[in-house]
């Protein structure tokens, strides 16, 4: 989501004749700081950014710190030239003009009004804000109450990423399962989005456990264009801790849920977060995620340690499981994510996929990047006259990082 949002927010600065982009701070006359507040450590890492460039440059801070830190920034950088909030990306182009302070609520929701440059694959928000109030999250603070776009407003917008000869979206929400225009659900919006003509794969993220349904599920079985991929976070795989979280689903439904995904749809990925050092998780509670962990044997999983957010009902919790604990746990869950992601991509090799290439493989010459429906990511040997298109690649060898590489089959 932060990514979409920085990416409207320089399609709108680089359409407006008054500016340019620089290649680096060093060469900027403005700094825009799109920031996160999801977890402590990023907010630390964009205060400390902020500091490292206050003294020479105008900054703006964009984004959630915006919404949730505005007093403690004023406070620590009186300098600071704006801060954007959250609802106010689309008028980032007068507030470079003008400075201030812009965090008020918007009523509606994004606009249409996002101009692109030619991408293969792209993002579009279908909703934004949340109202699940898991008792970590800061989201439905920062990012207000849920909303919907209206899938008019949507698919237009796709049609137009199409005619520029975007080959893939991928679906943004804090929840899509909960999208909802006027009764129309997230599977009825997926099947109308299938008939836009050269849209060749949709993606979506993310899914929340307790919202999807069988009529999802079936809509992605039955679509080709549809990519066979959940993102469905999981956090723990204790009853109680799940519980005091405000999840509203238990793990045993969690598991069915998953068992249902690979029964309808062969082939698919499931990835997920956990969130380890909750309050009050015991070594119990732990080991009840680290079961799940090892028995649903996901294709990759982000790994986090709790941090209190400010205003979250669990602040009151406390904060009771010390760091080095936390840090045991994160690194446990994360050595035997790796070893189950090593064995699965293991499995697939000598596969052959539909892959999309979609850029020019950053560290080595000569290749080129692709995913797979099913989320894989695939090195091949091209040159970028290969982006763009689809082929079909035989998974030779497991690479670093969950990745491959793979030979394009005739
Ligand atoms: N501390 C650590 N991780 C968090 N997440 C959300 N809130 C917190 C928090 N307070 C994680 C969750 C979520 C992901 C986007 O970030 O795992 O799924
Ligand atoms: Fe946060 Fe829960 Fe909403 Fe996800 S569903 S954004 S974790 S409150």
């Amino acid at each position: 989501m932060n990514e979409y949002d920085s990416e409207r927010m320089a399609s709108i600065i680089s359409e407006d004749a008054g500016f340019e982009t620089a290649r680096d701070e060093a060469g900027a006359d403005v700094i825009i700081l799109n920031t996160c507040s999801v977890r402590k450590h990023a907010e630390e890492r964009a205060m400390s950014y902020i500091g490292r460039h206050i003294k020479d440059k105008k900054v703006i801070v964009a984004g959630c710190m915006a919404q949730s830190m505005k007093k403690e920034l004023k406070k620590q950088f009186p300098r600071l030239y704006a801060i954007v909030g959250t609802f106010k990306f689309g008028e980032i182009g007068e507030i470079i003009r003008k400075g201030g302070i812009h965090t008020e609520e918007a009523k509606g929701v994004y606009s249409v009004d996002v101009r692109r440059g030619k991408k293969v694959r792209a993002f579009i928000a279908i909703m934004q804000g949340c109202d699940n109030f898991c008792s970590y999250c800061i989201v439905p603070f920062v990012r207000g109450r849920e909303k919907s776009r209206t899938a008019v407003e949507i698919k237009k917008e796709i049609m137009e990423l199409a005619k520029t000869g975007c080959l893939e979206v991928t679906l943004l929400g804090q929840n899509v399962n909960s999208y909802n225009d006027n009764g129309m659900n997230f599977p009825a919006l997926l099947r109308e989005l299938v008939n836009v003509e050269g849209i060749e794969r949709i993606r979506f993220m993310t899914s929340h456990p307790k919202d999807l349904t069988d009529g999802l599920i079936d809509t992605v079985a039955s679509h080709e264009k549809l990519c066979k991929h959940f993102h469905l976070p999981v956090q723990s795989g204790s009853g109680r801790i799940l519980e005091l979280m405000n999840r509203k689903y238990t793990a045993d439904e969690y598991r069915q849920k998953v068992s249902k995904i690979r029964e309808r749809i062969p082939g698919v990925s499931v990835t997920t977060d956990v969130l380890v050092g909750f309050p009050g998780e015991t070594e119990a509670d732990f080991m009840e995620t680290a079961d799940l962990v090892r028995d649903i044997m996901f294709d990759d999983a982000y790994i986090f340690k709790y941090s209190v957010r400010p205003g979250t009902k669990a602040e009151s919790l406390g904060d009771d499981v010390p760091e080095k604990e936390k840090l045991r746990r994160l690194n446990y869950i994360l050595d035997l994510q790796k070893k189950i992601s090593e064995d699965i991509n293991n499995k697939l090799l000598g596969n052959v996929y539909k892959v999309l290439c979609y850029g020019k493989s950053p560290k080595n010459k000569g290749e080129v990047l692709a995913t797979t429906g099913n989320n894989k990511k695939i090195y091949i040997k091209g040159e970028k006259e290969m982006i763009g298109a689809l082929f079909m690649v035989k998974l030779v060898e497991p690479r670093g990082g969950g990745t491959f590489t793979g030979e394009v089959v005739k």
